[in-house]
């Protein structure tokens, strides 16, 4: 299993190959999952801002089209741009949607390279379930 440090690693990586012509604003993410696969995503933006995606879900998409079956344990999000780099809500919603338990983790750089750890609970309290 990656650790914190290899996670964010990873998301590291992807976010070098954001697509940010518009906002500049540089992401990338690394998603683990209990069967011990990961999958990057980085935001990837468009002329028509509305659609850009975010690289938290092309992260969790990525997973889905590899064709991952294990529940979602950790997911690093880093910006070049901003330490502490938080999710939004939208992303939020989708760890939920594929989270192991209460007690995932959201992994994030905080000033100087350390890690930052969050749950989702502690990030989308109440969330929306079906
Ligand atoms: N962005 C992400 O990739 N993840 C987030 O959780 C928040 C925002 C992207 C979307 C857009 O390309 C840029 O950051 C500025 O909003």
């Amino acid at each position: 299993m990656l650790d914190n440090l290899e996670l964010l690693n990873y998301a590291k990586q992807a976010c070098e190959n954001a697509y940010v012509p518009y906002s500049n604003f540089h992401v990338g993410a690394c998603a683990l999952y209990d069967t011990g696969n990961y999958y990057v995503g980085c935001n990837v933006e468009n002329a028509s801002y509305g659609l850009s995606l975010c690289a938290e879900r092309n992260a969790m998409s990525n997973a889905i089209v590899a064709g991952e079956k294990g529940k979602l344990v950790k997911i690093a999000v880093y910006s070049k741009d901003r330490a502490n780099c938080m999710p939004c809500g939208a992303c939020r919603q989708w760890m939920a949607e594929f989270k192991k338990d209460d007690n995932l983790q959201i992994v994030l750089e905080s000033e100087n390279s350390k890690c930052a750890v969050f749950t989702i609970e502690e990030l989308l309290p109440y969330g929306f379930v079906l």
